[in-house]
């Protein structure tokens, strides 16, 4: 599979993860990040000494509207355009109903919501010459809310209405589809055991995805789903069952 791939939030976690496999499937990955600067040099020199001039880097803060487009631009000079967008940056933060803030919304909405829909129309030419498609990491909770996280659910769930919304505009030329994570890779702040357990239990597997679950899942919507479009696949080990 030989495409050029733009992947926000790539530096770290599953974004890293989605680079390294599709990158490994041959196609080129343009790697955003923001501020994980030293992860996203070392992942690109990784890639670079794979297979040389395959991995691009663009910083970008994606709550600013200037850099939105600046990222878009940049994206287009690379190769010969991009043919996959895959928009996997988010801000995850607890912040419960009741004391959320306007900044607070506005942080949820412009990684999770609004970056992704201004960057699949600013590359929607470029995807529709290269009858490309985008894939959106939206998340399980977009359905019924994730206690404690309503600024983010709500994104989520805008970003599951995007993902249909986009697949009726874009059709037939570009293909939107979304992968929707259940427990996959903790949090960085604290959580605790017991909260662990609890949520395990309430997972058919009875354990934790993991990143390449979720790149796989990827790698699937972009190289094996012609036939696919505005549809949200979930990977959750079963968790879904239990609601
Ligand atoms: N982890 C899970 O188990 C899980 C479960 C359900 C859904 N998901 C979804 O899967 C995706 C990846 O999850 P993850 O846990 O790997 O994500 P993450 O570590 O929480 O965040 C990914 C990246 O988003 C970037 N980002 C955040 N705000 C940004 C901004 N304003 N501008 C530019 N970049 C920004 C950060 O880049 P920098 O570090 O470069 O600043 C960060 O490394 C997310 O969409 C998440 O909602 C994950």
């Amino acid at each position: 599979m030989s495409r050029n791939v733009l992947i926000t939030g790539a530096a770290r976690r599953i974004g890293a993860v989605c680079a390294r496999l599709l990158h490994g499937d041959g196609c080129n990955v343009i790697l955003h990040y923001n501020s994980s600067e030293a992860d996203a040099f070392n992942l690109a020199a990784e890639l670079n000494a794979e297979r040389k001039d395959s991995a691009k880097l663009l910083k970008a803060d994606l709550s600013l509207s200037s850099d939105l487009q600046k990222l878009a631009d940049e994206a287009l000079t690379q190769w010969d355009g991009v043919d996959v967008l895959v928009n996997n940056a988010s801000v995850f933060k607890s912040t419960p109903f009741g004391q959320v803030t306007e900044q607070n919304w506005d942080l949820a909405m412009a990684s999770n919501l609004k970056a992704p829909f201004f960057l699949s129309q600013a590359l929607w030419a470029t995807l529709k010459n290269k009858r490309g498609c985008i894939v959106n990491i939206a998340d399980i909770h977009a359905e019924t809310g994730l206690p404690g996280y309503p600024a983010y659910s709500v994104a989520k769930a805008g970003l599951v209405a995007m993902t249909r919304i986009l697949a009726r505009e874009m059709a037939p030329e570009v293909r939107v589809n979304a992968v929707a994570p259940g427990a996959i890779l903790w949090p960085e702040h604290n959580v605790e055991n017991a909260e662990r357990l609890e949520i395990l239990k309430k997972v058919a597997l009875q354990r934790c995805g993991e990143a390449e679950d979720i790149a796989k899942a990827v790698r699937f919507l972009v190289g094996n789903a012609e036939y696919v479009t505005g549809q949200v696949l979930i990977v959750d080990g079963g968790r879904t069952l239990f609601r």
